[in-house]
This record gives C-alpha cells, structure tokens and sequence, in this order.
C-alpha cells in the first residue's frame, strides 16, 4: 500500500510540470532508499550528474556524502535520500521560495508522512530554511531538534567540502556526533536502552 503510493508519486514527480524547473531538466529526481528508512536525509536540490542520472546526491557532493554516511557505518540502501525540490535549478541556482512551496507540498511532505522516518538529517541552509524555517544552518548545526513527532539534525551541505575542503574535518565530527546521537534515538525507540 505504501510502496505503491511511494511508487505513484514518483512518477508524478517524475511527469511534474507544476513549476518552472520541469522547463530546463533533464530528469526529475525523487530521491531513492528504502520506504521503510528510519532515517531520510534531504538535500537542496539535483546538480548536473543527478540530473542526467535522475538519482539523488551521484555528483561530487555526492560522493562527499557517501563518504560521510560510510565513515559512520550507514548504508544508502537503508536510509531515503531525496531533496527539497525534485528538479535541478539553471546553472545550480537555489531553489526560489515558490518552487520550494510547490515542491514539498505536492511532493517531499507526501514522502515523508509515508516513509514516515524517526530522523531527519537536514544537508545545508536551503533544507533547514525551508523545513526548520531558519535562516542559516549555523543556527541549529549539531542540535537535535523535536518537531511533529520527529527528530530533526542539521550539518553543513556536503558541496561546501568542495569549495572549501579544509571544511571536510567540520562535517565529518558533525557526521560522528549524528551518528552517537541516531544511535541513542534507535535504541530509545526499540526500548534496549535497558541493556546499557
Ligand atoms: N546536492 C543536493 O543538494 N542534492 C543532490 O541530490 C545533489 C547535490
């Protein structure tokens, strides 16, 4: 039931022409993982590579994240990573408000009622903007945040390593002190915090 309404709105996403970003992609990306996930990460939007591939984070930031999740024991199959909107803004602008509104409202806040995940690690200022409703990452970097009967993390957006790469030490004790964090959470919710 969920898998097919996970699978149905994706090939609306992947047929969207409600804004003007389906007018110069190549491929809409929903994002991809597991409907089951406990854990979703959502990014800013597809770069070039994604967009040609129509897979979320497959670029160079990409590879930073997989990087990130690997040093932290986290597989992409178990988690769902996806974006605030599904197609890649010209020349890699950021996404405007209105193309962000229509997005999450068609799309992301569907994904997320139905993937349902007790975490959400937020990738950048774009993501926290839109879905935490703050201005700049640095705010809430490293908090753990409870909204709507879930837990929200944010870090800086992997692509910042590739600018500036002396970055990368930042985001990797970001990434280390989510995953302490994340595995409190899982053992919280599964009641083993009884064994510790
Ligand atoms: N940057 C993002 O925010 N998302 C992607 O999918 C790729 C790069």
């Amino acid at each position: 039931m969920k898998h097919e309404e996970l699978k149905l709105l994706e090939q609306k996403i992947k047929a969207c022409e409600l804004c003007r970003l389906h007018l110069s992609r190549k491929n809409a990306v929903p994002g991809e993982g597991s409907y089951g996930a406990q854990l979703m990460i959502i990014g800013e939007a597809p770069g070039e590579e994604e967009d040609k591939q129509g897979r979320p984070f497959v670029g160079r930031a990409g590879k930073v994240l997989d990087k990130m999740l690997e040093r932290i024991g986290i597989k992409r199959e178990e988690v769902f990573i996806t974006n605030i909107v599904k197609c890649r803004p010209p020349e890699n602008r950021e996404p405007q408000d209105d193309e962000a509104k229509i997005c999450m409202s068609n799309y992301l806040e569907k994904q997320i009622s139905l993937i349902s995940p007790m975490v959400i690690l937020l990738l950048g200022n774009v993501a926290v903007r839109h879905i935490l409703g703050v201005k700049s990452v640095s705010l809430v970097r490293g908090k753990l945040i409870e909204k709507d009967r879930r837990y929200y993390f944010a870090t800086y957006h992997p692509a910042i390593v590739l600018y500036n790469p002396s970055k990368e030490e930042i985001l990797a004790s970001d990434f280390d002190l989510f995953a302490n964090i994340y595995k409190k959470i899982k053992e919280k919710r599964f009641g083993l915090e009884q064994f510790f």
